[in-house]
């Protein structure tokens, strides 16, 4: 398993990854592959997307940016996915070290992102020493 930063090449095949995966419950996204191309191609300008692949397939990607906050710089995960086929085999996880050495090369104070409540990922998290934080909350306007 290799992991490399992602070329133009690789999105399609990247929003495939994306829009099964976030397709799935808890998350049940509907998004087009068109409007997660045009999240990628966002995010390959202002953040980082990196594959992990193996023989040349990608099979897991993570979406991830950095910020300057009070505190100094942080890490923030956009989003982490692994081809149904390929999970449990260690492939998430080599993702996750990958972006906190990453994070600590950057000396980043802290690798931060939301998630849906219900995700099964929170323990996938969990192992790696990501905790819940308690005292934030999100808040959200819909316009029409
Ligand atoms: C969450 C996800 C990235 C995990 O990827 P993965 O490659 O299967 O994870 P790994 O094989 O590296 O697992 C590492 C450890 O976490 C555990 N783990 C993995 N997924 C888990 C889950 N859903 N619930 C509980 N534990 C989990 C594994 O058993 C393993 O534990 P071990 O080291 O004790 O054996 C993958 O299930 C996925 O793509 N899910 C759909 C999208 C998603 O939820 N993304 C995260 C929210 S943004």
């Amino acid at each position: 398993m290799k992991i490399r930063k992602a070329t133009k090449k690789d999105l399609k095949r990247i929003a495939e990854i994306m829009r099964t995966e976030f397709g799935k419950p808890p998350f049940k996204e509907k998004a087009s592959l068109s409007a997660i191309l045009k999240s990628l191609n966002f995010y390959m300008k202002i953040g980082k997307i990196y594959i992990a692949s193996i023989k040349e397939k990608i099979v897991g990607i993570i979406v991830f940016k950095e910020e300057q906050f009070w505190e100094g710089p942080v890490i923030l995960i956009e989003d982490l996915a692994v081809d149904e086929r390929f999970k449990k085999q260690g492939i998430g996880k080599d993702l996750m070290d990958f972006v906190e050495t990453y994070a600590k090369k950057k000396k980043a104070k802290f690798i931060g992102f939301i998630t849906h409540k219900k995700t099964s990922a929170v323990k996938f998290y969990q192992k790696f020493g990501y905790k819940l934080k308690k005292s934030a909350v999100i808040m959200k306007k819909e316009l029409k």
